[in-house]
């Protein structure tokens, strides 16, 4: 370790902040946050330094020396952005034995200072020891998507149940593990959620009763988007840290996997045509099972759970069982698709609606209103639609489409493998069989698959192809 890490309390103490400019306005706005008096030292600040003087808890000196205002500070940052004024100043500091930063100049620094996420009351400092600030902003950023936004509300939470949980746990150990239960059962989330007062009133059953009825599972049906490990949310990423068990399909890509906790169980479901690798009822069985042995399970499947995705039947077959559950949306393979391929799925002029629609019912064929569907001026985006493309085409256009409404295919969509194929609906059933197109693929319908607008998803997406 380089360097020693601390966190120091600065309430109403003195500190030194040299400079009137953008870093020291930056460094400001921290040192209020942490309570720190601070004398600014600046002949000429601009606004962003001058508009947080308050000639209380902060002072400006308007002095081009900083010696007759060192006295009992309890360090100095100089952040002139001038590297003479900065070595000098930093210099004088030294020799009246205070501690110095120099704001973006390690070299000249006995300590410096970290990106910081935010909590309060919990911090999380990250330091590359001044040797790659643009590392440390992503380390943060990172654990910024990583941490519940009411992280901090939690602190507080359990910050004002601590005397009761000790009252009735006389040794550490089993206060350990009562916390460790808390932090891992339903009261904590809803603190999270932002359901407070419930859960105080049920933190004050829980404080009272045994502790090993605090430590019931739950079920996270996730939505684990089209394939790209980037396009999950930043719930769906929370959940994959944090879950014990993760149930997944077919459809999930890879890299969405990795993201999983190390530790966590990965119990593959999927389901491929001929090929039932679990039926449903065996994965609902799994599910609750899994709730039921007191953790945190991950129901993570493609795209989005609510959209021909049976997360409604699994949502009714744990709330049959008492098993908590959460639903978490992910990006639909339709939306996924069409940014990939880079066309809109309505389009002003073009299409005012967008359906998504099954290629297969209940006997194979789909099973739907073609009458309705045959509208132009609306994008038709049909999952599993590969085998039923020929019937699809067909009464498509017998129902009021014209046989040159523009089509596309997109296998693999938001993935290395992606293909985009485009033709016309007349000719799709034959597209399809000549390109050889392998599942997962979307069939998209309408005049918008003729536009091309240069997403940023496409442009990735080619990149990576090549
Ligand atoms: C059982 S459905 C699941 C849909 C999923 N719940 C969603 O919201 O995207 C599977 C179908 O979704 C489509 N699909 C899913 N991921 C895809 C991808 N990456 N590229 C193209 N189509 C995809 C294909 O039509 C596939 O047959």
């Amino acid at each position: 370790m380089q360097a020693f890490p601390i966190f120091l309390k600065l309430d109403g103490r003195p500190v030194l902040l040299a400079g009137g400019g953008d870093a020291a306005a930056a460094k400001l706005r921290l040192l209020r946050a942490a309570g720190a008096s601070v004398r600014v030292v600046a002949t000429d600040p601009e606004p962003c330094v001058a508009d947080q003087v308050d000639g209380v808890q902060v002072q400006l000196f308007r002095s081009e020396t900083i010696n007759e205002h060192l006295e009992n500070v309890i360090f100095a940052i100089i952040g002139t952005e001038d590297e003479d004024t900065d070595r000098s100043f930093a210099a004088v500091a030294r020799a009246a034995g205070v501690t110095v930063n120099v704001v973006d100049r390690p070299a000249l620094s006995d300590f410096t200072m970290p990106a910081i996420v935010d909590r309060s009351p919990v911090t999380v400092a990250i330091s590359t020891g001044g040797a790659a600030p643009a590392l440390a902003r992503q380390v943060r950023g990172a654990v910024e998507a990583a941490l519940p936004a009411r992280l901090g509300a939690l602190a507080g939470f359990i910050d004002s149940f601590r005397s009761a949980v000790a009252a009735g746990r006389a040794t550490p150990k089993a206060r350990r593990k009562f916390w460790d239960a808390f932090l891992s059962g339903p009261v904590a989330r809803k603190v999270l959620d932002g359901e407070e007062e419930t859960a105080r009133q049920d933190m004050l059953t829980l404080v009272n009763q045994d502790d090993r009825s605090i430590t019931t599972g739950r079920v996270a049906i996730v939505g684990a988007g089209p394939g790209d490990a980037e396009l999950l949310t930043l719930k769906a990423h929370r959940l994959l840290k944090q879950a014990d068990v993760i149930v997944h399909d077919k459809l999930v890509g890879a890299g969405v996997l990795e993201l999983a906790r190390r530790d966590a169980r990965l119990v593959y479901v999927g389901k491929s045509r001929g090929n039932h690798h679990r039926t449903q009822d065996e994965i609902n069985a799994l599910l609750v099972a899994e709730a039921q042995a007191g953790h945190l399970v991950v129901r993570l499947k493609g795209g989005d759970p609510f959209i021909f995705g049976r997360g409604g039947e699994e949502v009714a077959f744990l709330h049959a069982h008492d098993v908590e559950v959460e639903v978490v949306p992910g990006i639909t393979a339709a939306a996924g698709c069409a940014a990939a391929a880079g066309f809109p799925l309505t389009h002003r002029g073009k299409a005012s609606a967008v359906t998504f629609l099954s290629g297969q019912g209940r006997d194979g064929a789909p099973d739907l209103d073609w009458q309705a569907l045959g509208q132009s001026n609306h994008t038709l985006a049909i999952y599993m639609g590969i085998d039923t493309a020929e019937v699809s085409a067909r009464e498509l256009i017998a129902h009021g489409r014209s046989p040159a409404t523009p089509v596309a295919v997109i296998e693999n969509g938001t993935l290395p493998t992606q293909r985009v194929l485009r033709g016309r609906l007349d000719a799709l059933p034959a597209l399809v069989r000549s390109e050889r197109v392998t599942t997962p693929a979307l069939l998209v319908i309408g005049d918008v698959t003729g536009e091309t607008i240069d997403t940023a998803v496409a442009q990735d997406r080619r990149a990576l192809a090549h």
